[in-house]
């Protein structure tokens, strides 16, 4: 098997978020020692509630947050960069070969640009193309794959539906020719009959293109649909990753069980025998000591206050940091959502 194209070794993002009434640093890790790989041409999600750190990990990934402890290596048919610890010339050179779509497209292109401009400007700004004839001819090769036609280029994006704006922010993320690509809730502002369109088109990028993806997302069954391998997120730690089937008909972590839960089912049988998870996420500045997830799981015995679950291997390519992932069903528990797997 080829080396994957994003491997994290045990990364870490902490932010200084000011000082106490004692005068003292307060800090919080938004990402604390993560390890995930990432396959050359999986579609991989990345789930967990509100805060779990989930765009700060596609940051750190993407070197557009620091990488306080641990490695990120990027590797793809022409190189490879330990993250932690390149060069101008290098990230420079990654800033073409991995990308980012924004979640929101209203915010992301600029009112006051042709959507011509607003695909060719990467090329501009890093050099790719010499003449305007080479810009033109990139950007309507790309334009084309995202189905957008030569009218589309010459108008302004108030003229386009929320559907058609992520189609143009694709568009922009692909034309220096990715290898990779975060896409950060990136169907989430879409109405839920434009969110198929969008997620067909990144799937079809995925597959005619070869591009890998890092896809957040707090849809638990758009996940189930589209995603090869799902990575899930607890206040900053990786709590379980598995392949997309394994983890949701057997989760082996009952915070992943919990969240597999509160899909909504499409039988009707199944319908309100699910526990739901409750209590909020504790303030990452004091997470819980011993297992980040204890002062809400059902589970919860008196190892779990202080000892820290490891990750382990569970089946093949599957892990879970839970004591006791081996001794409960925890589809029993929290009620399966197998269904919604693909
Ligand atoms: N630049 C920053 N400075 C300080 N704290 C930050 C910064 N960015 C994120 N955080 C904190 O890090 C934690 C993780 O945030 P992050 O945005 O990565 O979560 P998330 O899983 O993407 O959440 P959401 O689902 O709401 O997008 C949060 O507690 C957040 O407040
Ligand atoms: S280690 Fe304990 S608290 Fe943590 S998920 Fe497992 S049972 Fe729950
Ligand atoms: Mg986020």
């Amino acid at each position: 098997m080829s080396t994957p194209v994003i491997s994290a070794r045990n990364l870490t993002v902490t932010y200084r978020i000011g000082h106490s009434l004692l005068g003292k640093g307060v800090s919080l890790n938004a990402v604390e020692d993560v390890s995930i790989e990432i396959e050359r041409g999986n579609f991989f999600g990345l789930v967990g509630e509100s805060g779990s750190g989930k765009t700060t990990l596609g940051r750190a990934i993407l070197k557009a947050a620091p990488i306080t402890g641990g490695h990120v290596n990027y590797t793809d048919d022409e190189v490879s960069y330990d993250l932690a610890n390149v060069t101008k010339a290098e990230l420079k050179d990654y800033r073409k070969r991995a990308q980012l779509i924004f979640q929101d497209p209203y915010a992301a292109l600029s009112p006051r640009m042709t959507v011509r401009d607003i695909i060719a400007e990467p090329l501009e700004v890093m050099g790719l193309t010499r003449t305007r004839e080479e810009t033109d001819a990139r950007v309507r090769e790309i334009a084309a794959k995202c189905r957008l036609n030569l009218e589309h280029l010459r108008r302004f994006p108030h003229a386009f539906s929320g559907g058609q704006r992520q189609r143009i922010s694709i568009a922009r993320a692909l034309v220096s020719g990715p290898r990779f690509i975060v896409a950060d809730e990136s169907v989430a502002a879409l109405d839920v009959s434009i969110q198929a369109d969008v997620l067909n088109l990144l799937k079809q990028i995925q597959r005619d293109m070869g591009i890998s993806f890092l896809f957040i997302s707090h849809d638990l069954s758009v996940v189930a649909h589209v995603c090869d391998h799902v990575a899930v997120m607890y206040l900053g730690r990786l709590v379980e990753t598995a392949p997309t089937r394994a983890l949701f008909s057997r989760p082996r972590h009952p915070y992943t069980s919990a969240l597999l839960s509160a899909i909504p089912s499409l039988d009707p049988d199944e319908r309100g025998e699910t526990d739901k998870l409750e209590g909020e996420i504790p303030s990452p500045t004091n997470p819980p000591p011993g297992c980040r997830f204890h002062t809400r799981c059902r589970f919860a015995r008196d190892r779990c206050r202080t000892d820290v679950p490891e990750l382990r291997e569970m089946g093949p390519g599957h892990f879970a940091s839970c004591h006791f992932a081996e001794e409960f069903d925890f589809t029993q528990h929290y009620g399966s959502a197998a269904t919604a797997a693909k």
